[in-house]
Parts: structure tokens; C-alpha cells; sequence
């Protein structure tokens, strides 16, 4: 199976035409744009230590985006949720946090976040999908919690969001019980138009909102924590204890700032795009989750490798990747993918990209 992930890898990154994912960008390019770009922003210098020049410039952008006082850039998403839900943590007096068990940091960061902060995870929903204000009153003594994160959307359940109803209800609950409320906004940008208010709006209902710069906006990396200035200077001070305030971080925040111009103004067409997408692979008998993103998986009834094999001949033959790999679901003989969809897949028809999905699993 790694061989054949191998494979597709080396094979994806050498082609340029894609439906999933951001533009292919070379080294050099990625560079030299950057270089374009800070003269286009008039920049003048580097940042030192994350103060001044592209990272102030940036922080000030994102922030007055979600109308908050203030946002505090990290280099990692993963650095930044650790620390917001530490302040959370210290002024509360509680390590407990409640949150979807799928959440990223009981998936994705090594056990960090227990290991290095003793946070006591508790699950507010099971499984796929998003909470409501009944789960949340499902916690045992919930005002007694250190915080509360719901991730925007709920990526490991196929980027499902909450209505906005529902988004509503559960910040005034965690307002009514004296609970901050904290947000993986990792693919906010994504969620805003299914959401249908302005990211100020969904601002609003959080007390911080972690928000990434390389998913999406794709940029080379980087996230940012908005929130009021008091959290933001504690939120500076557990960055550095992170290991996470490098002596420059111009390059990453550069380019979050080009995001922030050359993509995010697009992001509903994306959206409305993979809505066509999955339309036309459920009119030809595949299976979706709900799209309320540019992110669904698709699934099938079908052997996984057999799928990924096809999905490379496919690119051999076309130059096109037409899909990331697919893996087992959990369903005895189903494969699953995740479909991403930004600029590139707005290059290609929806109807003949399905036709191409129905074959690969057929
Ligand atoms: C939902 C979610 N939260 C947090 C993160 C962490 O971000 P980073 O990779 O910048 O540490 C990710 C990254 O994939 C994510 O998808």
C-alpha cells in the first residue's frame, strides 16, 4: 500500500493539471512571488521575533476580517490551539475541555496536548457529526469546564458544519455558562458562504478563533488566533514558551497575505463547485457526505488500491490528477476519498469529472 502511495505522490507532484488541491507552485516560484509580493505591500523590513513588518501587517488584516481587537500569528495551527486552550485553561482553573472526538488534537498531534499540558479531553459528539447545545448539556458539570471547541467545519466527518441556528444557540450557551468558547477555524474561509454570514459574524460568537493560512488560502503555512488584546498577549507569551517565535517568520506571513488576495475572494466558486461535483457523482450511484465546504468524501463500493491504480493510469494517460488516493472506509469492501476542490478544478467540467469517478470505481 505505501509503494502505491509512493507512486501516486511522485506522480501528482510532477503534473500541473489537477481537480484536488492547490496550484502545484515550485520552489522557485513560491519564491519569487514572495519576493513580488512584499514590494507590491511595501513592506520595508523582516519581522523580528514576529513583531513588525509582514507579521503585524497580517495580524491587523485577520483580525479587523473578524472584527476582533486582536490575532496573535503562529507558524503552526497545532501551537496555536495548544496555547489558546491553555490560557483558557490557566484563568479557568480547569483542564477540562470539551470537544468532537474527532477533533485534530486527538488525531493528529502525538498526544501533545495531554502529554505537555495535561488537558482532560472530553467528548462532546461521537463519531460524524457536528455538536449541538443538547451535547454540550450532555457534559457532566459543564460550567465547570476550562473550555469549549467546536472545529468549523468537522474535517475527519467530511467538512460538515453546524447551521448557523445551531452555531448560535451553543455560543450563547457557552456565554450563559461562563465557558470560552474556542473555534478550529482551520477551513473558516471554506465555511463562510455555507454559514452565510460574514466571517465578523462568526467572529462574534467565538471568544478565540484559531484560523490557517495553508489549507485553503494555500499558502506555505502559518496560522493565527483572533481574539481580545488581554488573550492575545497571553497567547504571546505561550508561543514563545512553544518554541514557536523563531527570530523571523516574514516568509510564511508574506504569504498568508497573499492567500488572504489571490485566493480567499474565490472561495464560494470553489464551494459551488464541488456542490456541482457531488451532485453528479450521486446521479451516477457514488455516495457523498453532506457539501457544505470545497471538502466532501466520496465514497464507493469498490476495492481501494484497485481505485488508487486506476486514478494513476488515469493521470499517466491525462496529465490530469483527478483524485488524491483512496482508502478503506469503514464499511466492509467501500474505499473513500477526500475531495478537495480550489482554483485548479474550476479549469474542468464537474459532469466529466464525475464520468471519470464513476469509472475509477466501477
Ligand atoms: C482541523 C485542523 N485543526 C488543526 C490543524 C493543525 O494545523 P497545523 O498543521 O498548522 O499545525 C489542522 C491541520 O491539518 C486541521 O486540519
Amino acid at each position: 500500500v505505501s509503494e502505491l502511495l509512493d507512486r501516486y505522490r511522485a506522480a501528482a507532484a510532477a503534473c500541473d493539471d489537477r481537480v484536488v488541491g492547490s496550484p502545484r507552485r515550485t520552489p522557485a516560484q513560491v519564491f519569487a512571488r514572495l519576493a513580488e509580493v512584499a514590494e507590491e505591500l511595501g513592506l520595508t523590513q523582516l519581522d523580528r521575533y514576529a513583531e513588525h513588518g509582514a507579521v503585524e501587517l497580517l495580524e491587523r488584516e485577520v483580525a479587523e476580517l473578524f472584527g476582533r481587537p486582536a490575532a496573535v500569528f503562529f507558524p503552526t495551527g497545532t501551537a496555536a490551539q495548544q496555547s489558546a486552550l491553555r490560557v483558557w485553561c490557566e484563568r479557568r482553573g480547569s483542564r477540562r475541555v470539551a470537544l468532537p472526538d474527532l477533533a485534530h488534537q486527538l488525531h493528529h498531534e502525538e498526544d501533545g496536548p495531554r502529554l505537555l499540558h495535561g488537558f482532560r479531553f472530553e467528548p462532546l459528539t461521537t463519531g460524524w457529526q457536528t455538536p449541538t447545545v443538547a451535547d454540550l448539556d450532555a457534559v457532566a458539570d459543564p460550567e465547570r469546564l476550562g473550555a469549549i471547541q467546536l472545529e468549523l467545519p468537522l474535517r475527519e466527518a467530511g467538512c460538515v458544519l453546524p447551521t448557523w441556528e445551531e452555531l448560535v444557540e451553543l455560543s450563547d450557551r457557552a456565554r450563559a455558562l461562563g465557558v470560552p468558547l474556542h473555534v478550529d477555524g482551520a477551513r473558516i474561509w471554506e465555511s463562510q458562504p455555507h454559514l452565510d454570514h460574514t466571517l465578523a459574524e462568526i467572529g462574534a460568537l467565538t471568544d478565540s478563533l484559531y484560523v490557517s493560512f495553508y489549507k485553503g488560502l494555500g499558502a506555505l503555512s502559518g496560522a493565527a488566533v483572533v481574539c481580545d488584546e488581554d488573550v492575545a498577549a497571553e497567547l504571546r507569551v505561550w508561543r514563545k514558551r512553544h518554541g514557536a517565535t523563531p527570530y523571523a517568520l516574514s516568509p510564511y506571513a508574506v504569504d498568508a497575505l497573499r492567500g488572504l488576495r489571490e485566493e480567499l475572494p474565490y472561495v464560494g466558486d470553489w464551494v459551488a463547485w464541488a456542490r456541482a461535483l457531488a451532485d453528479a457523482l450521486v446521479a451516477r450511484g457514488l455516495r457523498t457526505t453532506p457539501v457544505h465546504t470545497n471538502t466532501f468524501l466520496v465514497a464507493a463500493e469498490a476495492d481501494p488500491d484497485t481505485v488508487t491504480e486506476r486514478v494513476l493510469e488515469h493521470l499517466a494517460r491525462t496529465g490530469v490528477v483527478a483524485s488524491l488516493p483512496w482508502r478503506p472506509a469503514q464499511a466492509p469492501g467501500t474505499a473513500l476519498t477526500e475531495v478537495v476542490v480550489a482554483r485548479p478544478a474550476l479549469a474542468h467540467d464537474p459532469e466529466t469529472v464525475a464520468e471519470w469517478y464513476a469509472t475509477f470505481t466501477a
